[in-house]
């Protein structure tokens, strides 16, 4: 089968879950109508999944952005534009404009995005990267504007400040002064600064990303490439005071979407940098994930690898999204086997989170378009639930599948 038939072949797969797809038009999958037939099932994956998320705006209280559904109170939990999760939802809204071409879309991304503007200038969060690079960013580079760069510019410049030399890492979580607390997710916030140092010419926000990498690859991973989710540095000296989690079942596990947030940042981290160390760094914390014995075969890990109640853990479905749209870019960087490996594990995993299990029926589920996430178990919330950035990261995987297959 030919490389594009192959993708075409995977997409199809991924996509006809959402959709009655007969065995039948399964072995057409040989043949060369499949490339059409891949391409209309995509469109009507993604146009279903815009009619959800006209579900969810129609539910979205004036100024508030959605967090989850708890579906036994048939309540929907929303934030204010100062949580960490408040990009999410314009950016999932600006991902599926640009695939439906839908302007009601875009026109509530627009209208979101006044909501989360004034952020830019908030110092108090590490979460500056995905609430305005995944929205704003998303918006900049669909419609570039002066007005999108300089707030782009300025959350850059807010993220800058929390960078503490001594420690060579940004500071996650406001703690104790005598405290410098730093964890795995914030390596998703270095894509903003990379940006920013790539339209300004500005190497300074280059250098304080490409810092914290190395920072966080020092402390943070095991020997077998797993990660603590949260460092305590002492602010003062850089010494390393604490090795913990909040968020997994122990100091000592691998808390599924931790790993993700690693996955996704280390490859990311390649992609601005091209420093063979990163790539090595992104494939480890794959083959850790991809070969970990907790891993069930659909490929949607337990909530954390090493849950006390595997197989009755519930799984996240957040963690799987993550881990499948970076299998997805890294698998471009890799040599042919890996790349295939890569390749096709993230392709059960949307398969798997497009089939009735994962993906909520039309109209059901608050709007949202995946259940069965976990937000933060430990503290008894957001648990086996749907989750905004569960929905982001499903339809940034879907729309990179789809880009492979093209
Ligand atoms: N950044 C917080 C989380 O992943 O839950």
């Amino acid at each position: 089968m030919s490389k594009n038939l192959y993708l075409n072949a995977l997409l199809f797969s991924a996509v006809c879950l959402s959709t009655a797809c007969s065995s039948s038009e399964n072995k057409a999958m040989t043949g060369q109508p499949l490339t059409q037939a891949s391409e209309t099932m995509a469109e009507s994956g993604f146009r279903e999944a815009a009619d959800q998320y006209k579900v969810l705006m129609a539910r979205l209280p004036e100024g508030r952005l959605p967090k989850t559904y708890y579906q036994k109170s048939d309540s929907l939990e929303t934030s204010g534009s100062g949580w960490w999760t408040s990009g999410f939802y314009p950016g999932t809204l600006l991902y599926l404009y640009e695939e439906t071409g839908d302007k009601a879309l875009l026109e509530e991304a627009q209208r979101v995005l006044q909501l989360l503007e004034k952020e830019q200038f908030n110092t108090a969060t590490h979460d500056l990267g995905f609430m305005m690079f995944d929205s704003f960013g998303n918006a900049n580079r669909i419609s570039p504007s002066p007005a999108y760069k300089q707030i782009l510019l300025n959350s850059a410049k807010s993220l800058s400040t929390r960078f503490n030399p001594k420690v060579g890492a940004i500071r996650s979580w406001n703690s104790k002064p005598e405290d410098f607390l730093v964890i795995i997710d914030n390596m998703m916030n270095l894509e903003l600064l990379f940006w920013a140092t790539e339209v300004t010419g500005d190497s300074a926000y280059y250098e304080l990303a490409v810092t914290h990498a190395n920072t966080t690859m020092k402390h943070h991973f095991r020997p077998d490439y797993s990660s603590y989710h949260v460092i305590n540095y002492n602010p003062a000296t850089g010494e390393v005071q604490q090795k913990k989690t909040a968020q997994g079942a122990a100091d000592a596990s691998a808390w599924a979407r931790g790993q993700a947030w690693g996955l996704y940042g280390y490859t990311a981290t390649y992609r601005a940098t091209k420093d063979a160390a990163y790539l090595q760094q992104a494939q480890q914390i794959a083959d850790f994930m991809l070969q970990h014995p907790n891993l069930p075969a659909d490929k949607i890990p337990y909530w954390d690898f090493n849950a006390p109640n595997i197989p009755d853990a519930p799984r996240d479905a957040s963690a799987a999204a993550i881990m499948a749209s970076a299998l997805l870019e890294l698998s471009q960087y890799v040599e042919q086997a890996k790349s295939q490996e890569y390749k096709s594990a993230a392709e059960t995993i949307l398969q798997h989170l497009s089939a009735d299990r994962y993906k909520a029926a039309p109209g059901t589920n608050g709007g949202f378009l995946l259940k069965h996430s976990v937000g933060h178990l430990p503290g008894g919330t957001e648990v086996d639930v749907p989750l905004t950035y569960g929905d982001y990261y499903y339809i940034e995987a879907l729309k990179r599948n789809k880009k492979l297959a093209e």
